[in-house]
């Protein structure tokens, strides 16, 4: 009997947290919402499940560590969502990091950064990945894994 068991295997996405953004719920509510990172965790995780995706998070405050982390995700993962925070608009390392990948890679804001200051127009990834999702708040991670799964089922 043939086992096809490999197709119904659930497709892995990584989502990225970058600094501060473990203060979520605490850190300016008028631009963020109310809601805390375990509560988006949680709810990406859970959504996820439903669209047979199986989501991993991971959150620093640490360029370095963010840069082993997207390092460590080559051959593990199948997509990777990102907020790389403030170090959106600065990290070259970030987005070198990302240059590694060959899988489909979403950026993510809570916040229209668009709307803000002109430092926050910037940011030093968005040419490099597929797509990027801004101004929606928590709702922005449903729609960054709906992304995906169109990316990669
Ligand atoms: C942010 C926008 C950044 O400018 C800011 O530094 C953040 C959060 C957002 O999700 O809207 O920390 O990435």
């Amino acid at each position: 009997m043939i086992h096809y068991e490999w197709c119904f295997m659930k497709k892995k996405v990584l989502i990225i947290h970058g600094p501060n953004l473990n203060m979520l719920g605490i850190r300016e509510p008028d631009k963020y919402g109310s809601v805390t990172l375990e509560e988006i965790n949680l709810e990406s995780i859970s959504f996820g499940k439903k669209i047979g995706l199986n989501v991993d998070v991971f959150q620093s405050n640490h360029e370095g560590m963010i840069v082993e982390k997207i390092q460590a995700a080559r051959g593990g993962y199948d997509a990777l969502i990102i907020n790389p925070a403030a170090y959106t608009h600065s990290s070259i390392a970030i987005r070198d990091a990302i240059l590694l990948l060959d899988i489909p890679v979403v950026e993510i804001h809570l916040s229209n950064i668009f709307k803000r200051e002109s430092f926050r127009q910037q940011s030093m990834i968005s040419d490099v990945v597929s797509g990027q999702i801004a101004g929606f708040g928590r709702h922005g991670y449903i729609l960054a894994l709906q992304a995906i799964h169109n990316l990669v089922s």
